[in-house]
């Protein structure tokens, strides 16, 4: 055995021990340094969470039969989540795993009411900065993506979605906002157009969903983006983000059940008995369902909207406060908690920056086309606005004293999987490190190395640098 799995089972609070050992080195969230990937509020709050979890962590929503609690969970967050965005109990959906969940099944469900109409070579047309799980749902239920521009105000281009609007779409997609810069897609003109061509537009709102209802209940300036906009079909929301329930709980939302038949899948002639299933999971989490009640309970109307208040204040201090040091600028003009900025000063290489933020302890990630640092906003990240600012101008300083930092490390990487134009060797090249960080021999997956590339996958170790460095010079060459 190479595991190291003990013959006799260790007492509970040893391995309780051992297992917060593991997380040394990760994000340090409940500091609030975390930019992304965590929505964290408090220890009580969490403690609270993890309750709620436990009374349901056995269940399995699997078969709505058997366990009728988490019917009722899941149908209540839905009926909330319908309240919030103006649409009746005519509508229909189901809670899934994650955004990416939600939006692959509107993907499913769009190419399969496509192909009831006839449709054999489904497309939709999605805009530029729409979240990369579209990529992945068409990759997967095999639709080609028509990919639309953005207009100067990073907003999607509508009149080039209706130019590539043909017999052929099955679907077109708005984000409210996108997860990129923050910016809310034209939801109200891409409306008319879905009405115009009698095709079905869904709303990616799985960052804003939680957050946006509840600035509009607020008082601040929300362009309509949700049901009341004639036209859209389907949207899809994270309770699990703005929502600040536990991981794993999204909702996705059609506006009548003739398009949430074709998400269902079902088979009649199995063994094991007659089968349905609404969305991806066999098993489904009892827990995620019932954290995602207990959380709306917990917050409440007014809660939320205290939340949202306090993170728009936060988000806009922070905006202000980059824009001062002179050197960055915001990319377009996020009115939601997410946003983008960039170098403003060829002397300050963005990611040279974000390293040096790294070693600051910040967790930020990097964006490409164009290269910018992200933030995602939350409440809890007002106590840290004074001392992200203030490492963020030492790192200013660093970079300006230090270029060589622009070509080492992750900025050098980041800088260049973002510039070279073969894409497709980039993708190759990425698909390598990634599969190879998951064999059960390999320790972590270090962006800054290039030899990370471990050998396997069909080419040898020195093929595989090769190509790498064959990337690299390719670029150089065509640069100078
Ligand atoms: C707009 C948008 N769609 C989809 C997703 C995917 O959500 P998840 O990471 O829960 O799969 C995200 C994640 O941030 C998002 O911002």
């Amino acid at each position: 055995m190479n595991s190291n799995v003990p013959q006799k089972g260790r007492p509970f609070e040893e391995i309780l021990k051992e297992l917060d050992s593991f997380g040394k080195d990760d994000p340090k969230y409940k500091e609030a340094k975390t930019w992304s990937l965590v929505y964290y509020l408090n220890e009580e709050y969490t403690q609270f969470l993890n309750d709620a979890y436990s009374k349901y962590f056995s269940a399995n929503g699997l078969n709505p039969t058997a366990f009728k609690s988490l019917k009722r969970l899941e149908k209540e967050v839905l009926r909330f989540t319908a309240d919030l965005f103006h649409v009746d109990y005519e509508a229909c959906g189901v809670m899934t795993s994650c955004g990416t969940e939600s939006c692959m099944l509107a993907v499913k469900t769009y190419r399969d009411l496509g192909r009831s109409k006839g449709i054999k070579k489904p497309e939709m047309i999605i805009p530029e900065t729409a979240h990369v799980a579209w990529d992945k749902g068409a990759e997967y239920f095999g639709v080609k993506i028509r990919r639309a521009p953005l207009d100067e105000n990073w907003q999607v281009d509508v009149k080039a979605v209706e130019k590539m609007i043909n017999k052929n779409t099955v679907m077109i997609l708005g984000s409210a906002p996108e997860y990129p810069h923050g910016i809310i897609d034209p939801i109200e003109k891409l409306g008319k157009l879905a009405v115009a061509h009698k095709v079905p537009l869904h709303v990616d709102s799985c960052v804003g969903g939680y957050i946006l209802p509840f600035m509009e209940m607020a008082g601040i300036d929300v362009p309509v983006w949700d049901f009341r906009v004639d036209g859209v079909t389907s949207i899809s929301a994270d309770i699990h983000k703005y929502g600040f329930a536990a991981k794993g709980a999204s909702c996705i939302l059609y506006r009548n059940i003739d398009y949430f038949k074709h998400q269902v899948f079902a088979n009649q002639d199995w063994p094991g008995g007659v089968f349905a299933s609404p969305a991806f999971l066999g098993t489904r989490p009892g827990g995620a369902y019932a954290a995602a009640w207990a959380a709306i309970q917990a917050n409440g109307i007014e809660g939320y909207v205290a939340l949202a208040k306090k993170t728009i204040e936060v988000s806009n201090l922070l905006k202000e406060e980059i824009c001062k040091l002179g050197c960055f600028e915001i990319i377009g003009k996020p009115i939601v908690s997410l946003l983008a900025f960039r170098s403003t000063d060829k002397d300050v290489n963005i990611f040279a920056v974000g390293d040096v933020m790294e070693e600051k302890g910040w967790h930020i990630d990097r964006l490409q086309m164009p290269d910018a640092l992200h933030a995602m906003v939350t409440a809890p990240h007002e106590k840290v606005i004074e001392a992200f600012i203030a490492d963020l101008k030492d790192a200013v300083q660093t970079v300006r004293e230090h270029p060589e930092l622009a070509e080492e490390g992750q900025a050098a990487t980041y800088g260049m999987i973002s510039h070279i134009p073969l894409r497709g060797m980039v993708r190759k090249q990425v698909i390598d490190i990634f599969a190879n960080s998951y064999k059960l021999n390999a320790t972590e997956i270090d962006l800054s190395d290039s030899s990370a590339v471990a050998p396997g996958g069909g080419e040898s170790e020195g093929e595989k640098k090769s190509l790498m460095d064959k990337i690299i010079n390719w670029y150089v060459k065509k640069k100078s």
